[in-house]
């Protein structure tokens, strides 16, 4: 059962500061990000509720400082939207410049040329982003790069500003129709979340509401690259096959069998399956995000596949990883040529990063004997309960507390 997409939740809770008010939201996954987005949240005034494992209750009536802690907001990507709700609710905010896995460089200069295009003044200086804004003014904005980060911090920004902002080659992945979805839903007027162009008319005030975030895009197509590893018989349910159609694509390409459900997606194998040859791309595209889990699946897949990564500059070094286990894989600048191999040998390996964590998971599911993976915290930031949901799927994985 997929839970809660992370990339859609760590912008909703802080688009919750947006009000003042209460808001609940359903579906949220039980990672460490979202601990450390309510650690903020919290640490910023808001009182934070949890009904369940699954549900938060955002009381953000009371916000006492317009300073988020450097060393939290440092510590995660996400912590950027903090700036476009706090810019937008009190008209200045200071936030630690976003950390997040280190995938080679991960400038926010979009969500700045967005920030002042609106009229706000952004300084960096001492490791912090501090934004400030008399007034903010609807505006048009063509970004220079498709990034989910500005397009949804822009948005956030501009959900009040005076007049119609118009947003030009935005990024349409779900969690960004997701995040368009819980700010309408608050009362914003945004159109057109999903295509190339999103228009805000800025709204007067808005208010609290429930909200249940979608099924996290990425961990279902971890799951079903791991059912197609490992030559199993998965059914991954909450999920919404549409978003995963390009993952779906390319292991039918494979030769593995592939079923949609109304809300689930059956993956099985049963015979041998091809090398093939894989390109990152923005959504509608193949995610970046599950890139390196499928480079696992085509370690192992017969003949020769290559894997380019054309989001982030520094996304293969999970491949040196799976290179201590028998993966005979050569990098050259942003693409891995992968030769498959029969079978993998269970290593120590680390998890480099959080994606490259589910990686080694599956690559130490398929490998002859035991595989250590160390750094698991990196998983644990995306991935709810991945050894119990490993082990209902018959497993052998534990978590060895040190
Ligand atoms: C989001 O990162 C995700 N993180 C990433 O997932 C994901 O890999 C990425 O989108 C692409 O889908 C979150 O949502 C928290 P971008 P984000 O802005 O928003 C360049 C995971 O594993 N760029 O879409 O930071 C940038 O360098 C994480 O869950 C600029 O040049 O990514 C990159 O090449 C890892 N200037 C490209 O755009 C900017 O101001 C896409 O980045 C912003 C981005």
């Amino acid at each position: 059962v997929i839970s809660g997409a992370k990339n859609a939740a760590v912008a909703i809770l802080p688009a919750t500061l947006l009000i003042d008010g209460v808001c609940t939201i359903e579906n949220v996954p039980n990672i460490s990000d979202i601990k450390i987005s309510c650690e903020i949240l919290k640490k910023l005034g808001a009182k934070i509720t949890w009904q369940d494992e699954h549900t938060i209750t955002i009381d953000t009536t009371n916000i006492t400082t317009t300073k988020a802690p450097l060393d939290l907001t440092s510590k995660f990507r996400a912590s950027y939207y903090i700036i476009g709700a706090m810019l937008s609710r009190k008209g200045e905010v200071e936030v630690g410049m976003p950390g997040g896995c280190k995938l080679g460089a991960r400038p926010i200069d979009q969500h700045i040329k967005g920030f002042e295009a609106l009229g706000a003044n952004v300084t960096i200086e001492h490791g912090a982003v501090l934004v400030e804004a008399e007034s903010l003014k609807a505006a048009n904005i063509f970004f220079d790069v498709v990034s989910v980060g500005a397009t949804i911090n822009v948005m956030i920004a501009a959900t009040m500003a005076e007049g119609t902002t118009v947003l030009e080659n935005v990024a349409k992945e779900p969690h960004v129709v997701d995040v368009a979805n819980f700010l309408n839903s608050m009362g914003a007027d945004i159109k057109g979340a999903g295509t190339d162009v999103i228009r805000i008319k800025g709204v007067n005030e808005l208010v609290g509401c429930n909200y249940s975030v979608i099924p996290d895009q990425i961990e279902a197509g971890t799951f079903m690259i791991a059912a197609a590893a490992t030559k199993g018989d998965v059914t991954i349910t909450n999920i919404i096959p549409k978003h995963l159609e390009s993952i779906s694509a390319k292991l039918i390409e494979m030769g593995a069998i592939v079923k949609e459900g109304d809300d689930s997606v059956r993956v099985t194998v049963d015979n041998e399956l091809r090398g093939v040859n894989v390109k990152t791309a923005p959504y509608p595209g193949f995610p970046t995000d599950v890139q390196q889990p499928m480079s696992v699946l085509l370690s192992i897949t017969k003949g020769r596949s290559l894997v380019t990564e054309s989001i982030w500059e520094n996304r293969h070094k999970h491949t040196d990883e799976l290179k201590k286990m028998g993966a005979m894989i050569k990098v050259e600048g942003r693409t891995a040529i992968i030769d498959g191999v029969e079978k993998l040998e269970g290593a120590k390996v680390i998890a480099t990063d959080l994606r490259a964590g589910a990686a080694m998971v599956i690559a130490g599911l398929i490998a002859n004997g035991e595989t250590e993976i160390v750094d698991i915290e990196h998983i644990d930031r995306g991935y709810p309960h991945i050894e119990e949901k490993f082990r209902s799927l018959g497993a052998d994985i534990r978590r060895v507390v040190r």
